[in-house]
């Protein structure tokens, strides 16, 4: 196993880590449906974020919106790495349609993204374009 591949590996695995912790404080008391998301910035640093619930339900906010602005706030709008994780769930989940077109704002195509269920084992990998193909915007980018 090459250098790289020891980075990608455990950046993985810190994502993973760190959206699993963050879901643990997921204010979600109408689905129980809890969610936590890491988002890596192109210069390395790691943003949470979680699903936060209101009693007007359609007023909810996604925890990969969550960590995205979390991020934007502190001036950063490009991301290399996203991990998902939903501990409620059997299976792993990935993100949202809304959430899918909000990540590609700020993504490229070949971005990584991890999602998991409640089992820390079972794990999707894939890229923006896996859970978001024929985006206009990259389209439009790939074709300047
Ligand atoms: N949820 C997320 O946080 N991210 C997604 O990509 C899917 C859905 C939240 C919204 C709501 O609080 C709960 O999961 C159930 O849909």
């Amino acid at each position: 196993m090459n250098t790289n591949n020891n980075y990608e590996e455990s950046s993985r695995v810190e994502l993973l880590r760190r959206a699993r912790t963050a879901a643990g404080k997921a204010y979600a008391p109408y689905s129980q449906f809890r969610v936590g998301a890491a988002v890596r910035t192109a210069s390395g640093e790691v943003y949470i974020g979680v699903n936060m619930e209101n009693r007007s339900y359609g007023l909810t906010i996604c925890a990969e919106r969550g960590a995205l602005q979390s991020a934007v706030a502190d001036g950063h709008t490009r991301f290399s790495e996203i991990a998902v994780v939903c501990p409620d769930a059997a299976q792993p989940t990935p993100p949202c349609g809304a959430c899918r077109q909000v990540l590609s704002e700020f993504m490229h195509a070949d971005a990584l993204v991890h999602f998991a269920g409640g089992n820390p084992e079972d794990v999707v990998s894939t890229t923006i374009s896996g859970i978001y193909p024929y985006d206009s915007l990259h389209h439009l980018r790939d074709n300047a």
